[in-house]
């Protein structure tokens, strides 16, 4: 491509969409957002208002249309992903979308086949903690030996219990919240392990506060294992009920060592000493804890559509994070070992 910058859509405005809008306005050199897509008015006003993007759509066939766009960034509810991401690489669009992928197999196969059916495009899903510098460290001293073999990940995503439920209104379309949550566990485990094929998995889990989400069969707390054919192991949990903060923690065990990112999840380097011990803040959620790795891949998919590098993972690596996810939910749900 000649052109110097990427003239990048974004859709969805929401608690994600603003975000990743503020990071490509204001933070990734070669991005340019010429338009913005959502249903909801206020949104677009937002974007013109905060981020002087002047040209809002509310439909998503209309931004496919305007004119010199380059590319979509999609922030939008995990159903619509799939369709949209096809919609725009037919129309000749590069293509970020956040994670998960797709709830349904079938779908992450079509996004595949359509993709490899225009591989001068980009197709990025958003495993953001693949970008964060922590996670990117323990990823190659393992692939340098440090560890000897990798056997085991044992890794969680816990979030802050919010009193008010608010998240509920995303229970009915999340898959769950091993879907939701743990598919980036089950990525960095993937990831970190190097991409060792699943052989069995169980799941389980409990409401332990929010007892209205067993009406979509889902829960606040649940823990998966899954097994690999070469002998490795992962183990998740995942948890919308903690009562000091976010806190993403991974720790991958090897034949000649241990390797933990997240152990102490510091809000920063204060430590506080007082009547109450020695202590530090806790992250309040997972943007507090991600936000540089949000940039950093925007950055690695602005430069991968532009052709100055490729990308650091597949889309293959979404369909299967996708296909472990739904496993361990049927496990969970239907109180039965699945096997591969
Ligand atoms: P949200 O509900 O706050 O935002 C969704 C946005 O999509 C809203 O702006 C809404 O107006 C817009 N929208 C709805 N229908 C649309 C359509 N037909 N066309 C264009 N826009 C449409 O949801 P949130 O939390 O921002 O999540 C969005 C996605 O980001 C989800 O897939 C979620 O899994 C993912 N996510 C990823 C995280 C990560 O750690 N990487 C963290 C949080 C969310």
């Amino acid at each position: 491509m000649s052109s110097p910058t990427l003239k990048i859509g974004i859709v969805g405005l929401g608690r994600l969409g603003q975000r990743h809008a503020i990071n490509l306005v204001q933070r990734v050199p070669n991005a340019d957002v010429v338009a913005a897509c959502s249903p909801v008015p206020a949104e677009l006003d937002w974007a013109a208002r905060e981020l002087g993007v002047t040209t809002g759509y509310a439909g998503y066939d209309a931004l496919l249309a305007h004119p010199g766009l380059d590319a979509v960034f999609l922030v939008t509810p995990t159903a619509m992903h799939a369709d949209q991401i096809i919609a725009a690489l037919r129309a000749g669009k590069h293509v970020f979308c956040e994670k998960p992928l797709s709830l349904d197999l079938a779908d992450c196969l079509k996004v595949e086949a359509e993709a490899a059916r225009h591989p001068h495009l980009t197709t990025m899903i958003g495993f953001v903690r693949r970008f964060d510098t922590s996670y990117h460290d323990a990823q190659q001293k393992i692939a340098q030996g440090l560890i000897g073999k990798p056997y085991l990940v044992r890794s969680q995503t816990c979030d802050q219990n919010d009193p008010s439920g608010a998240f509920m209104r995303f229970a009915p379309t999340s898959g769950g919240i091993f879907l939701d949550c743990s598919v980036h566990d089950i990525d960095l485990a993937r990831w970190l392990l190097g991409n060792p094929t699943p052989t069995r998995v169980y799941a389980s889990g409990t409401n332990a506060i929010h007892k209205g989400l067993q009406e979509f069969g889902d829960v606040d707390n649940g823990l998966g294992t899954v097994e690999f054919s070469d002998g490795s192991m992962a183990t998740f949990m995942a948890s919308r009920t903690m009562a000091h903060g976010h806190e993403t923690l991974t720790e991958v065990f090897g034949t000649g060592g241990r390797l933990a990112v997240g152990s102490n999840p510091r809000l920063n380097r204060v430590e506080i000493s007082d009547a109450y011990g020695v202590r530090n803040e806790c992250t309040p959620d997972f943007y507090a804890r991600f936000a540089d790795a949000f940039l950093i891949e925007a950055q690695e998919f602005t430069d991968a559509a532009l052709g100055r590098r490729t990308l650091s993972l597949t889309l293959n690596d979404a369909t299967e994070a996708t296909r472990l996810g739904i496993a361990m939910t049927v496990a969970m749900r239907e109180r039965r070992v699945v096997e591969f």
